[in-house]
């Protein structure tokens, strides 16, 4: 079933393909390279990567749709007005096309039995001696920092072991602009330092890209040691015989000797960032990764024309990372692990990458190792007071507000069951959890019912819900009767830039069920069991109508006036901001498995 609904995609995205590209060749065939089919055939071409990945469990259609991915990005550039060329595979000489005179001599694999290189195998990959190559000092600016946690001796240490290796490179170095560089030892190599005020911010490391002249900059944030594990020659040469590879990295080794390939893959769904350790491809013993965290080698000219955002403080390495994957799916970003870095590795709070975020409108961001950063309104963590609530019509709620939504429920219910007042879920709340065991991720309010003798009861609870820093509102007493029991009362509670009607009602199924000495029917919603009808299923069913279990929107954006009118499940709105991240309509209106982290891992 899966299978066939990616298939379905995949037949749609290729189908707009050719339509798109068959359309723009008939109209425009004076104007050939035209920077709006580009622009299209990138969004397509990071649609089927992403479909692509969704298909790692089934080998034969993901390597089709890897056929696809390639073929459009032939199509960019050939748009784009490039000639089209192949990733070079190792043992395939570059081709002479792009690189006309050989930067660094080609490598060969000289262990041909396991003896050689015996016992540590710190030898096995060779350059060769070939004689027509461009030094390495013409070719490489080292661009590096320090953490501020190395000792002066350990900085001296770190450029005699750069001057070992690499003596007559190029080596930019940036200091804090109170650090008393007087009293360093000057190493022998050819070394300068820059003053900056903050080392992260995006203005620095741009400032620092427009003064290299080399064709290549290695960019090491954080370093610690310079060892011979650090090839320059390694990383020069996937970027020169890849015509496509624009970022070479290496694996890095953190201060407390923990290794890692530096590779993340990331997705962007639902407001959401999801990083995911992995790859999907390599080449020349590389992998190809969306992000690297360690340091890594570009390609000046490139990197300069695409720039780094100098309003970033903190984060504008993931900003190019990002804009690459999005922006330019035809570059290739590897990291060639037995390259490895010694660096310092930060704890970053989560409010470090504040602008980052709000630039790319993340609201969530999960870490490859499961830890959740949240932004937006988060209740409970350091941006709890930021823009709250509702997005617009076409947009799913941001993770964050869906939560501080459940909370307050689960708040509500809570209290009900501690304090012995019958409450039960309604309305939407309750479809939510009949549908996803959650609220809807297109809500806009909550709906709870309480049974009206237990008004006074509630008017109590008052204090609780201040404390908790929910606004509570009493707006209506009971009234009499009905069927001999009092009836209304109305209370509405605010949170976060949400609402929950809290209405009182005569009677109630659960106190019913109770009374017969029954349990009151449970749903889970967000992680919770909580009071709702005696039959959900059949509750949700009768009131919503035929195919419930599609989807729609809130009846105040389908353009109802109130809840009760019957309106149809099986379409979305158009999204305000195609492509966004939080466009309902990337979504099938059918299903739940979509909806949520676990399809993403
Ligand atoms: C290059 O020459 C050196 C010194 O003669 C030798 O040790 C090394 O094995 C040679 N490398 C290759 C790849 O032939
Ligand atoms: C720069 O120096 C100041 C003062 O010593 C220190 O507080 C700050 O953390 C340093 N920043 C970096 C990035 O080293
Ligand atoms: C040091 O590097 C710069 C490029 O950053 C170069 O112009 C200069 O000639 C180099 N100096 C020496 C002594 O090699
Ligand atoms: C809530 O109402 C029910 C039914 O009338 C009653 O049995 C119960 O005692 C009430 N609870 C409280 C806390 O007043
Ligand atoms: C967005 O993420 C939240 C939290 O992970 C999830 O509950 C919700 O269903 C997601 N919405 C969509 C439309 O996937």
């Amino acid at each position: 079933m899966r299978q066939r609904q990616f298939f379905f995609v995949v037949l749609i995205i290729m189908t707009l393909a050719i339509i798109t590209f068959m359309s723009y060749n008939l109209h425009s065939t004076t104007k050939r390279h035209s920077p709006a089919l580009a622009n299209d055939l990138r969004r397509l071409a990071v649609d089927l990567s992403e479909t692509q990945r969704s298909l790692v469990h089934l080998p034969l259609q993901f390597y089709k749709v890897g056929e696809s991915i390639q073929l459009v990005k032939h199509l960019i550039k050939s748009v784009d007005g490039q000639w089209v060329q192949e990733d070079k595979v190792s043992n395939s000489p570059p081709s002479k096309k792009y690189v006309t005179k050989r930067e660094v001599c080609p490598e060969k694999y000289m262990g041909k039995d396991s003896a050689y290189g015996f016992p540590f195998y710190r030898k096995g990959f060779e350059g060769e001696n070939c004689t027509d190559f461009v030094p390495i000092d013409k070719l490489v600016t080292m661009v590096a920092t320090s953490p501020k946690e190395l000792s002066q001796e350990e900085l001296q240490k770190l450029f005699e072991g750069i001057a070992t290796y690499y003596p007559r490179v190029p080596v930019i170095f940036m200091l804090n602009k109170t650090f008393n560089f007087e009293r360093l030892k000057k190493p022998s190599l050819n070394l300068s330092f820059t003053a900056f005020d903050d080392l992260m911010h995006g203005a620095t490391w741009s400032k620092i890209l427009k003064m290299v002249t080399t064709p290549y900059a290695l960019f090491a944030p954080d370093i610690m040691y310079f060892t011979d594990d650090v090839n320059l020659e390694r990383l020069v040469r996937v970027l020169s015989e890849n015509r496509d590879t624009i970022i070479a990295g290496g694996s890095h080794k953190n201060q407390r000797g923990e290794w890692d390939n530096s590779c993340r893959q990331v997705q962007f769904r639902n407001w959401t960032a999801y990083f995911a350790d992995g790859y999907y491809h390599s080449f020349n013993d590389c992998i190809a990764c969306d992000v690297l965290l360690g340091p890594f080698m570009t390609k000046t000219k490139q990197l300069q024309d695409l720039g780094i955002d100098q309003k970033l403080h903190f984060g504008a390495f993931h900003d190019l990372f990002w804009r690459l994957k999005l922006k330019h799916p035809e570059k290739v970003v590897v990291s060639c692990p037995d390259v490895m870095f010694d660096t310092y590795e930060p704890e970053v709070p989560d409010e470090k990458y504040d602008a980052l975020v709000k630039k790319w409108d993340v609201k969530k961001w999960v870490e490859s190792n499961g830890r959740v950063r949240w932004y937006g309104c988060r209740r409970g963590t350091h941006n709890s007071k930021s823009s709250c609530g509702i997005p617009g019509k076409g947009f799913t709620v941001p993770p964050c507000d869906l939560e501080n939504l459940a909370d307050i429920v689960k708040f509500i219910m809570r209290e009900c069951e501690n304090t012995g007042i019958h409450c039960q879920l309604n309305a939407g709340t309750l479809l939510g959890a009949v549908k996803f065991k959650k609220i809807l991720p297109w809500e806009r309010d909550a709906d709870v019912y309480f049974i009206s003798d237990n008004y006074t009861a509630i008017q109590k609870l008052r204090p609780r819900f201040e404390a908790a820093g929910y606004t509570f509102k009493d707006t209506k007493g009971t009234e009499c009767c009905t069927n001999g029991r009092r009836t209304s009362g109305i209370f509405l509670i605010y949170g976060n830039g949400w609402k929950v009607d809290f209405y009182g009602r005569p009677t109630l199924e659960a106190e019913i069920l109770v009374a017969n000495g029954q349990q009151p029917t449970k749903v889970m919603l967000a992680g919770q069991w909580v009071t709702a009808t005696r039959n959900p299923g059949l509750v949700a069913r009768n009131r919503y109508g035929p195919n419930m279990y599609h989807h729609v929107e809130h009846w105040s954006i389908v353009g109802n006036t109130h809840g009760d009118a019957l309106y149809k499940s099986g379409v979305w709105n158009k999204c305000p901001k195609p492509g966004h991240t939080g466009c309902l309509n990337q979504f099938q209106t059918d299903g739940d498995r979509q909806f949520g982290d676990h399809f993403m891992t």
